[in-house]
């Protein structure tokens, strides 16, 4: 069963309230997105696993550790998951990215794919898959379905505000997907926003509607 972790990070809740407030304009929003993908990405590389290899400081030889195991790509879901790449990317600057692009229809809210792009050796490489949003659950489970139907075995989900409603659909669709979050909302109103959540994320960190 899928695990689903909620950072309670005091710099993540902090940034978080400010990404959720209304009078926060493009240019502060992109930057805390960013720097909550960090924080998050920082907690979630606490798993990741070391090997002993040998050091020779200007002192003497000493046994230390690097990281090994699977390599990562990020995968962001268009638009809105761009904005948390650039946060990933400081901590792991060698990670590939992978694109999928969805969008929800606004009458159905059921996402409609238009773009995928991933990295040849999608099947080899531990997958972040990311997107400011889990409302419905209806993106992250399309996109998931695309990443596996091309061959991904290893995928975490992060998100920064999710709805329970689109947690649960997710845990239901995919079982074998972690799901990390900065925050765990209320609920979904009828036209399929998160409350109180931040609005819309992609227009936000764009600036259009
Ligand atoms: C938003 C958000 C997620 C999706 C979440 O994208 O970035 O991808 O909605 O909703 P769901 O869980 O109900 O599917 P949107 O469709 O607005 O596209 P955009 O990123 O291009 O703005
Ligand atoms: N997508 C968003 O950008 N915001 C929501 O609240 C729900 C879906």
């Amino acid at each position: 069963m899928a695990k689903v972790y909620v950072f309670d990070h005091p710099l993540i809740q902090h940034k978080l309230t400010y990404i959720r407030d209304k009078n926060t304009g493009t240019k502060e929003f992109r930057e805390l997105v960013d720097e909550v993908a960090t924080l998050m990405m920082f907690e979630i590389t606490r798993e990741m696993s070391l090997k002993e290899v040998m050091v020779e400081t200007p002192v003497a030889s000493a046994k230390a550790k690097v990281i090994s195991g699977k390599k990562l790509a990020i995968i962001p879901i268009l638009r809105a998951g761009i904005g948390m790449v650039d946060g990933i990317l400081n901590l792991i600057p060698a990670a590939k990215v992978g694109h999928v692009g969805l969008y929800r229809d606004p009458q159905t809210l059921k996402p409609v794919e238009y773009y995928v792009k991933l990295p040849s050796d999608v099947h080899e490489r531990e997958l972040i898959l990311v997107d400011p949003m889990l409302a419905t659950g209806g993106s992250a489970i399309a996109a998931v379905d695309s990443l596996k139907t091309r061959g991904a075995k290893n995928i975490k989900f992060m998100c920064l505000i999710a709805a329970p409603e689109g947690v649960e659909e997710m845990k239901k669709a995919h079982p074998d997907v972690d799901i990390y979050i900065a925050g765990l909302d209320e609920k979904l109103s009828e036209q399929g926003y998160i409350i109180p959540g931040l609005g819309d994320a992609g227009d936000r960190l764009f600036g259009t509607k």
